[in-house]
């Protein structure tokens, strides 16, 4: 076995005891709602925008325990479109915590072997983040071992349509290629998502029973998990426990038991 092969056996094996008693059906993508920052913050007596902050930490910890447990693609919606109603000064704390993120984790993402992907209209976040958003793409876009792809200014139904815009623009430059070449695949390929695997496994936070306008398109099979805990409260333990509750279900894809 050459030096480097044996590295990255010992890497697969500190990344499993790290991450003890997982199954091996493990999704290869999981999508996050992380919600419930600002009721945390407000059962405690405090601003919403200190439940982001303590939501921070959690994304730290829940990236930390994807590598351990080998998920190669973990999705966080962070901002939605929706997202801008907020009062200004939330809206303007959340690209803060954004900025900041990016720039205080950008080097250890670097070194973990993590590629950050943006999905969503990022054109229409502050330029200074999206400066340092673009930067922190290329500096990672070599890196392979986990893909955290953070859905900024994201919603489904405008990526939908975007998509169709841009087959629209096909089909009037080639008429007749909706017809010859149109399909699931080729719609997928002009998502924000394009390259990535639809998600496995969808997690969200707070109890709440909704999909909020996110990944439409890419969730039509997803497994739902959906735990009471407030993003703040949700711990690397609660991930394992819904990557070993994902082992569990039976994927049928509309076909019968096997
Ligand atoms: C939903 O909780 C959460 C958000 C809209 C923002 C999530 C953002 C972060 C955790 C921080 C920044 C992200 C990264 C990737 C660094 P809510 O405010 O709607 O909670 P509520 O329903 O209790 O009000």
């Amino acid at each position: 076995m050459s030096l480097s092969s044996d590295a990255a056996k010992d890497t697969a094996n500190r990344a499993r005891s790290d991450a003890p008693d997982l199954p091996q059906r493990l999704p290869q993508h999981v999508a996050v709602i992380m919600d419930g920052n600002g009721r945390w913050a407000t059962e405690r007596g405090l601003p919403r925008v200190a439940g982001h902050q303590a939501g921070v930490q959690t994304v730290r910890e829940i990236v930390r325990a994807s590598l351990d447990a080998g998920v190669p693609v973990l999705t966080l919606y962070a901002f939605s479109q929706e997202n801008w109603k907020r009062p200004k000064d939330e809206v303007g704390v959340l690209m803060d915590l954004l900025d900041h993120f990016i720039v205080r984790e950008l080097d250890d993402l670097e070194r973990q072997g993590v590629r950050l992907r943006t999905i969503g209209r990022t054109e229409a976040l502050p330029p200074r983040t999206l400066e340092k958003i673009r930067d922190a793409e290329k500096r990672t876009s070599t890196n392979a071992k986990l893909t955290l792809v953070i859905a900024l200014n994201y919603g489904a139904r405008t990526e939908i349509l975007d998509a169709v815009r841009q087959l629209m623009r096909r089909a009037a430059a080639d008429p007749g290629s909706a017809e010859r070449a149109l399909d699931e695949a080729v719609f997928s390929e002009h998502l924000y998502t394009k390259g990535l695997p639809d998600p496995d496994l969808l997690i969200r936070t707070s109890g709440e029973m909704r999909l909020s306008n996110f990944l439409l398109w890419q969730m039509s099979y997803t497994e739902i998990y959906i735990t009471r805990k407030y993003w703040p409260d949700f711990t690397r333990e609660d991930y394992f426990e819904a990557l070993r509750e994902y082992a569990t279900r039976e994927r049928r894809f509309g076909d019968v038991s096997a």
